[in-house]
């Protein structure tokens, strides 16, 4: 139905309410949200209960997070994909370096620091080594970066999240050596569902969506003077690589576990007793000013 002239003039006075906001930015941000929020309810003619229904489900979401590991609020920009697209927005035109994906809403600051090839997994799984280099665009080793990796346990939750695993468990800091290479010695990554115990679970069954992640590491990757990268590796064979829940898949950052022996001289290096798997992954980090 067509907007009649008081529908109008409530959109028009309230973006204009907003007209004097000193900081241009944020002006322009509520504005706009503003003009498309109106837009939104006069194109589905949003009832009251369906705006009620909506409140409510915000206030769920909120009332879901707990300020530590679980944030409600992320996994449902992540479900949306708005997660996806602020990423995609903010990291253009980077051909030449290491793509970025979604942070998620389980990474914990202040995780242990590890040895070059220390084993973060307290629980079982495959034995996995993950071993690259971290460099810049120009192919130079960064020496000393840091590489704060998280990961689920095989029952697919999070150290944190699952109060039952040992703290810091599949998380921890890695730092390139000075050639910069990192070495991180863990466990398989399995596919998981995203929490589907709240509002955003709510949602992807009300939906018919699926809730399921393919199996990935996580990394977030500081140098002095790069752009810190946020990304994860993905089990190049996971069945749920073409319909992530939060759409965070991208082709280059797919890897394969090769299988190897115990007597592989790379098992013996890291104290590998029993058979492996290895993957291989090189980091390229921006520049802070490009
Ligand atoms: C994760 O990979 O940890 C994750 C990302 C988005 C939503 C839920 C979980
Ligand atoms: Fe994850």
């Amino acid at each position: 139905m067509k907007q009649t002239p008081a529908e109008a003039t409530i959109t028009e006075k309230a973006i204009a309410s907003f007209g004097n906001t000193p900081d241009a930015r944020l002006r322009h941000l509520v504005q706009s949200l503003t003009r498309h929020l109106h837009a939104f309810a006069q194109e589905v003619e949003l009832s009251e209960q369906e705006w009620l229904a909506g409140i409510r489900f915000l206030t769920s979401t909120g009332q879901m997070c707990d300020g530590l590991v679980r944030q409600e609020f992320i996994l449902l920009s992540d479900v949306l994909g708005l997660s996806m697209l602020v990423d995609a927005i903010s990291h253009r035109a980077q051909s030449e370096v290491t793509e970025s994906t979604v942070f998620g809403p389980f990474y914990i600051e202040g995780m242990a620091d590890r040895e070059y090839g220390e084993n973060m997994a307290f629980t079982p799984g495959v034995p996995a080594l993950v071993t690259g280099t971290v460099t810049d665009a120009d192919g130079r080793p960064l020496a000393n970066a840091t590489l704060d990796i998280w990961q689920t346990a095989t029952n697919g939750m999070y150290s944190g999240q699952d109060t039952e695993q040992p703290v810091g468990n599949l998380r921890g800091r890695y730092r390139t050596d000075h050639q910069g290479r990192y070495a991180i010695r863990t466990v398989l990554p399995v596919s998981y569902p995203i929490p589907t115990d709240g509002p955003v679970g709510q949602l992807l069954s009300a939906t018919g969506r699926h809730p399921w992640r393919p199996a990935h590491l996580h990394f977030m990757i500081e140098a002095p003077e790069h752009r810190t990268l946020v990304t994860h590796l993905f089990n190049h064979d996971d069945p749920y690589l073409d319909s992530d829940a939060v759409f965070g898949v991208k082709d280059s950052l797919r890897v394969v576990y090769t299988p190897r022996g115990a007597s592989d001289p790379m098992g013996e290096a890291f104290g590998f007793t029993g058979e492996f798997r290895h993957a291989s992954y090189d980091f390229v980090l921006p520049r802070v000013s490009s």
